[in-house]
Parts: C-alpha cells; structure tokens; sequence
C-alpha cells in the first residue's frame, strides 16, 4: 500500500511499531527523543505535523533534537547545530548550495546529497503516536551511529 505522507491515522497501531507518547505531550514539547528497538529516535512536531528520524545526523552524529527548522529551497529542514547542516524532514535529504562559478554572478542553487537520514513513519492511534521504521535495506548514513559500535564509542568519551 502506498502512503503518500509519513503521518497517518488509523483504529490500531501497525504491526511492529513503536509507541513514542501522547501526541499532546509531543506537541507541546516539540521535540521527544526515545530509544525504541535499538534505535534513537527524534519525533517532533512542526506547523501541526509530526516526523520522525535517527536523532544523530548523518554528518558526524550531531544532536538533532536540538535543530532549528527553516526552510530550504522550498522544502522545511532541521538544521544540526554543529555544522549546520540542513536535512529535509520529510524525506531525510541532505541539502547543499552548490554555487555555478560560470554564471554571472556566480549563483548558488540547492542541490540534493540524496537520502542520508533515515526517516520513519508516524502513525496516531487515538492520540497515541508510534514510530514505524523505515526497513529500507540499502544503508543510510545515519545507520551508522545507531550501531553498537558507535554508542560504545560514545560510552568511553
Ligand atoms: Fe551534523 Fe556535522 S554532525 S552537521
């Protein structure tokens, strides 16, 4: 079945989802992070629509619950506050400018890394929200500090 947006509603959680919190609580936070089957998660709430991702970017593992969101090119992005770099919400894009140096004056346009955090899917049940993750097989490179490896890292710093 083909959802169409990441946020969907239905009478009973999906199978292998993950209950996150109440969706009153997570609005009025904005931001929650959990950890939920192995993984750490960052669901927030922006202009009344939630989404959900690895909370590490991609980058280097920057904290990403703590992201401004501003919009890019059209499209709304968390920003990581350590270099700043602006991944799409709905999609988990990495978006950079690349600046044309033959144009007059050298304009710079928006492009697209291509995905590079993963996403996940967000389903209210009565208010109740859960996360489905996004079981894409191909690596993502926020995969990577989702792993054990990495948190034992962190553990030892
Ligand atoms: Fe996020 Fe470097 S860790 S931009």
């Amino acid at each position: 079945e083909e959802q169409t947006s990441p946020t969907s509603s239905s009478s009973s959680p999906p199978p292998s989802s993950h209950f996150i919190g109440r969706k009153e609580d997570i609005v009025q936070a904005k931001r929650v992070t959990k950890l939920v089957g192995g993984r750490d998660v960052l669901v927030l709430c922006h202009q009344g629509k939630l989404h959900a991702m690895d909370m590490r970017c991609y980058h280097t593992g920057g904290p990403l619950q703590e992201g401004d969101i501003e919009e890019f090119d059209g499209r709304m992005c968390i920003v990581c506050p350590w270099h700043k770099y602006k991944i799409t919400l709905e999609e988990g894009e990495g978006l950079y400018q690349a600046v044309n140096p033959s144009a007059t004056p050298p304009k710079p346009t928006w492009r697209s890394k291509g995905v590079k955090q993963r996403v996940h899917q967000v389903t209210e049940v009565n208010r109740d929200v859960y996360v489905t993750f996004n079981d894409s097989l191909d690596t993502i490179d926020s995969d990577f500090y989702q792993t054990e490896r990495y948190r034992a890292t962190m553990n030892k710093a």
